[in-house]
């Protein structure tokens, strides 16, 4: 048995940014657009108005301030209201590839590996853009590793589900070096037309690399232990799917073709999951919390992570120990505990303990219990 160490991560960041002020506007106008057009179901007592978006409640509700996606202009024009990407062509490189790739080669650059030392490539991503072949492959092939890839969808936790499965093969000696890379377009499931919530995502890649803890060329992360936890819930769904064509109403635009959450739900559910996985986790591997230095935790809700972090701690943590993101990324699904994780983990010491922990849709979540190697 090998001991994994993440080596190298990598975060991709699309240059157009949403300020909340931006989003607000653009959902005002629509959601005034929507009313006089509906004036008379409106009128009638048919229909509910549109009510008007705020910054303030966004702000005090998510902690989130911006995000960053792949389009603006389509979700910033109230005659849209959702990202515009052209259909590429089948042998251009797909566009969750193009992005995977910038973050998978900024990782194997901090490692100082090149591709042909990778042999798995997993695509841990809440969404696909496309069903097969997988866009794993098709970043293996870009990127020229030898070895075979595949992609996985766990929701939010696919980045440490991911991280999961690639440790234990390394552990085991089935494959040698292996990146996971976390492409979510959001933007692109993200219902922009529903305030409640319109600001919750933004788009991003990230990436890691997994490797033998002796192959390291580097200051590295050793992989102590993971875990992984389900539990079935339909407080976050998608019904969108390849059966849309065969359903008597055909292929029509429902509310529940894109995201749906019931958050106050999620919230409450979720918390004490969360709270109890990692308290196990730690306990399991007798750390203590007065050992634990950093806390990285899935980029959903401020005031959830300020919760967790008490809990964990046993105290409200200290600037920095339990690094936010989402202030300026929002929710970027699985990506935001890595890049909480790539952006604040380089100040720790030799010997220091730290933790990544994701969770959401399914309900997942997942924990990866690291050290800080020379
Ligand atoms: N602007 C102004 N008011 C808004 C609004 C907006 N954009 N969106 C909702 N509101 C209103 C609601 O209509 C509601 O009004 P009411 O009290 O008159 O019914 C009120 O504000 C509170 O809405 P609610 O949805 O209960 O807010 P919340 O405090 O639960 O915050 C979330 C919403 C989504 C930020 C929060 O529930 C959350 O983050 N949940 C966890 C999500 C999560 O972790 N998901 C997993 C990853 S996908």
């Amino acid at each position: 048995m090998y001991t994994p160490a993440i080596t190298g991560t990598g975060v991709f960041t699309p240059s157009q940014i949403i300020t909340n002020a931006e989003l607000v506007k653009a959902f005002n106008a629509f959601a005034d657009k929507t009313n006089t057009q509906n004036a008379g179901a409106i009128e009638a007592g048919e229909i509910e108005p549109l009510a008007h978006s705020s910054e303030e409640f966004i702000l005090k509700a998510s902690g989130i301030e911006q995000r960053y996606v792949m389009d603006k202009s389509g979700v910033l024009d109230p005659d849209v209201m959702h990202p515009k990407l052209r259909q590429r062509e089948d042998d251009e490189p797909s566009i969750m590839a193009e992005m995977a790739l910038d973050a998978a080669k900024k990782a194997l650059e901090q490692a100082g590996r090149t591709a042909a030392d990778v042999d798995l490539v997993i695509c841990a991503a809440s969404n696909l853009e496309r069903a097969y072949p997988a866009v794993a492959i098709e970043i293996q092939q870009l990127l020229g590793c030898p070895g075979f890839a595949f992609d996985m969808n766990v929701a939010c936790s696919s980045a440490t589900f991911g991280i999961q499965a690639a440790a234990d093969m390394v552990r085991s000696g089935s494959v040698r070096a292996a990146l996971v890379v976390n492409p979510e377009i959001c933007s692109g499931h993200l219902e922009w037309r529903d305030r409640d919530c319109h600001f919750i995502f933004g788009d991003v890649a990230t990436a890691t690399l997994i490797e033998r803890k002796e192959d390291a060329q580097g200051p590295h992360f050793e992989i102590l232990s993971t875990r992984c936890a389900t539990q079935f819930s339909n407080n976050i769904r998608n019904n969108n799917g390849y059966l849309r064509r065969s359903r008597p109403d055909g292929v029509k635009d429902r509310r529940d073709m894109q995201f749906m959450q019931n958050g106050r739900k999620v919230f409450k559910e979720v918390l004490p999951m969360v709270s109890k996985h990692i308290a196990d986790h730690m306990a399991d591997n007798e750390i203590a919390n007065t050992d634990l230095k950093r806390l990285w935790l899935h980029q959903a809700n401020k005031a959830m992570n300020d919760f967790i972090g008490k809990k964990v701690l046993g105290r409200t943590p200290e600037d920095g120990e339990q690094p936010n993101i989402l202030q300026d990324y929002a929710n970027t699904s699985s990506a935001g505990s890595i890049i909480a994780f790539s952006q604040n983990s380089n100040d720790l010491s030799v010997g220091d303990l730290g933790l990544i922990c994701s969770f959401g849709a399914g309900y997942s979540v997942g924990s990866v219990i690291l050290r800080r190697n020379a």
